[in-house]
């Protein structure tokens, strides 16, 4: 089967019951900022927290242009609230599988919104998407070590650990180790 070249978000929305999954836009820059800026979100996932608002317009343009990562909008208070991307994974894939047959999930939720389940509600919608409606055979997702969060929320949703990995925080001065965890489509229908 052949993979899937690029995934793109374009006019697609997706639902849980609190959040509508979405493209980013413009108008969402303050809201980004806020929990961008917050020290100890981004450090969780590697990038050092936003000093200034040009730097959140830099990441939220390329949000846009890349038009791989759902902005996470509550859907109570229209306020965006996180992010969820659907990456092109660097090597090492998984055996037998090329790059256009898989991809890697990245997510962050304001710190105010952690431990009410928001985040396995997303991931979840948005791994039955592609499962659904590509043909990606295989999905995948890491955390640090140091990152329980996480952790939890890749086991919840079905991923089983794959491999570790070593990572060049330089954002943040750090190197840091991590554990990466697969998701097949086999596995997913099983
Ligand atoms: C990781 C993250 C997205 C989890 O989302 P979430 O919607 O809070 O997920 P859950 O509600 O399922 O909570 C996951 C775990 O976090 C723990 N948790 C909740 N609130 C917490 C808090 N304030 N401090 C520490 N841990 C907390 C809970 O114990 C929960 O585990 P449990 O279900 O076994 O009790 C969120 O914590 C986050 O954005 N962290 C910072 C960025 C990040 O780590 N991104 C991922 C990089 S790999």
């Amino acid at each position: 089967m052949t993979g899937m070249e690029k995934f793109e978000i374009n006019d697609l929305v997706l639902e849980t019951p609190r959040l509508h999954l979405r493209r980013f836009r413009q108008e969402d820059l303050a809201d980004l900022y806020v929990y961008a800026s917050t020290p100890g979100v981004g450090e969780m996932a590697g990038w050092k927290h936003h000093e200034s608002l040009e730097e959140t317009r830099r990441v939220l343009t390329d949000f846009i242009c890349k038009n791989e990562v759902f902005a996470l909008q509550e859907r109570e208070s229209g306020r965006v609230i996180g992010s969820l991307g659907v990456h092109v994974c660097q090597e090492p894939l998984p055996p037998g599988l090329s790059a256009g047959q898989v991809r890697e999930i990245g997510y962050v939720l304001a710190k105010p919104y952690w431990g009410q389940g928001l985040m396995p509600q997303a991931v979840g919608v948005v791994v039955d998407y592609l499962f659904t409606k590509t043909d990606l055979q295989a999905l995948l997702c890491g955390h640090f070590d140091f990152n329980r969060q996480s952790r939890r929320v890749i086991e919840k949703c079905g991923f089983v650990f794959w491999q570790t990995y070593r990572y060049d925080a330089r954002q943040i001065g750090k190197i840091l180790d991590g554990r990466v965890y697969l998701l097949t489509r086999q596995a997913y229908f099983g």
